[in-house]
């Protein structure tokens, strides 16, 4: 009935779908999730629910980092953040692998469960057992009070708001938020990072959420430019190297999910160890270039896709001049501090997924056979 359009509409703020709603809320979900945590100026970083003391962050040894879907993604940027920053080893496992494999956690063995909902069964059965192994369990979570949270022995909530849309988007981004500032907090209790990186970083952490805002309809729009000739594409190959590596992973991921469009997301250097068999005249490739440190290699990887007539979206450094050259398909981003790239270079992707599967007539929110909270095994 109108009444019931109307109330469904006014409940995503008149956006078509809640994922679009969700995207366009992900500046205020970052800050959310850094808000009262850290003071860059003065290099204060707080996070009061860790649970974890000051000598027990010195004596850990080794990280291990569990998680599912789209929050598996988030970890997997981590360990680069985490080994970077802080210099301890980190492992990273989908939870249905790690519940099932020997684990060797014991006490100096922080678990680092990463969720949504806190509900997921597969991740909650895997800090079961790392507990039992006598691994400390940290928990990054979204919802307040969930069986995750009551669980571990201590929390960092994201605070990103209830997210509605199954693929999940505004949560992945405040989970990023999340692990970029407890890389923060641990590289100053171990005294790995110097206070002015510190300072540094944390400025750019919460710089981010304004950039994302003021890109936000600008990155639409060029999708939205791009979809009419991308949009029945049969597959889709999403492609970055180092942190933006696992972005290509969650483009991939987004895309499948709500368009149903075969996808794969691969580190740039693996092309040539299958994938570029694929490569020719109707396989678009989304690249994820920024000029960050491992932006040479990462062309020349481009031009390998390209020498084989792959149908190249460019997403890079505005300023970038070379990258017209190779595709006419570009989309430029501003220059943000590489660490805090896979923040925003997450936001083409998911808009790239939401804009072609919209395209597509599909059920956005509702996607096929999937489900937001996975509390089953
Ligand atoms: C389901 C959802 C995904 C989510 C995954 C993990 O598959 O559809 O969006 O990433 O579960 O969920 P969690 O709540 O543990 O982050």
């Amino acid at each position: 009935s109108t009444i019931d359009w109307n109330a469904s509409m006014a409940e995503k703020a008149g956006f078509k779908h809640f994922m679009l709603k969700e995207i366009f809320e992900q500046p205020e979900a970052i800050l959310n999730t850094v808000k009262g945590r850290i003071i860059p100026d003065s290099g204060q970083v707080d996070l009061p629910e860790i649970g974890l003391d000051d000598e027990t962050i010195r004596g850990i040894e080794r990280i291990a980092l569990v998680a599912c879907g789209t929050s598996w993604h988030a970890a997997l940027v981590a360990k680069y953040w985490i080994e970077k920053w802080v210099g301890v080893p980190v492992e990273v496992d989908i939870a249905s692998e790690f519940r099932y494999r020997t684990l060797l956690l014991n006490d100096r063995v922080l678990t680092i469960s990463i969720s949504q909902s806190g509900e997921t069964a597969d991740t909650l059965a895997g800090i079961r057992l790392a507990s039992q192994l006598g691994s400390r369990i940290l928990t990054i979570c979204n919802v307040v009070g969930s069986t995750m949270t009551r669980e571990a022995d201590g929390v960092i909530y994201t605070h990103a708001g209830p997210e509605i849309g199954v693929a999940s988007t505004k949560a992945f981004t405040s989970q990023l938020a999340a692990l970029f500032l407890l890389t923060l907090y641990l590289g100053k209790v171990r005294e790995t990072i110097e206070p002015e990186t510190l300072r540094e970083l944390g400025h750019a952490l919460v710089g981010i959420a304004g950039v994302i805002e003021e890109e936000l309809p600008t990155i639409r729009s060029q999708i939205q430019e791009l979809i009419e000739r991308y949009y029945d594409s049969r597959d889709f190959l999403f492609v970055g190297r180092g942190l933006n590596f696992p972005i290509a992973l969650e483009g991939a991921l987004k895309l499948k999910e709500i368009s149903y469009i075969h996808a794969e997301g691969y580190a740039s250097g693996e092309l040539k160890h299958g994938p570029i068999a694929l490569i020719d005249k109707d396989m678009p490739v989304m690249a994820l270039v920024p000029r960050d440190g491992v932006y040479q290699k990462s062309i020349s990887n481009v031009e390998e896709i390209k020498a084989r007539q792959g149908r190249l979206v460019l997403i890079g450094t505005r300023g970038d001049e070379h990258l017209p050259t190779l595709t006419d398909d570009v989309l430029y981003l501003p220059r943000v501090h590489d660490e805090l790239n896979p923040l925003l270079y997450t936001i083409p992707a998911q808009l790239l997924a939401y804009e072609i599967a919209n395209r597509r007539g599909c059920d956005v929110d509702q996607p096929r056979n999937l489900a937001k909270s996975v509390t089953v095994e």
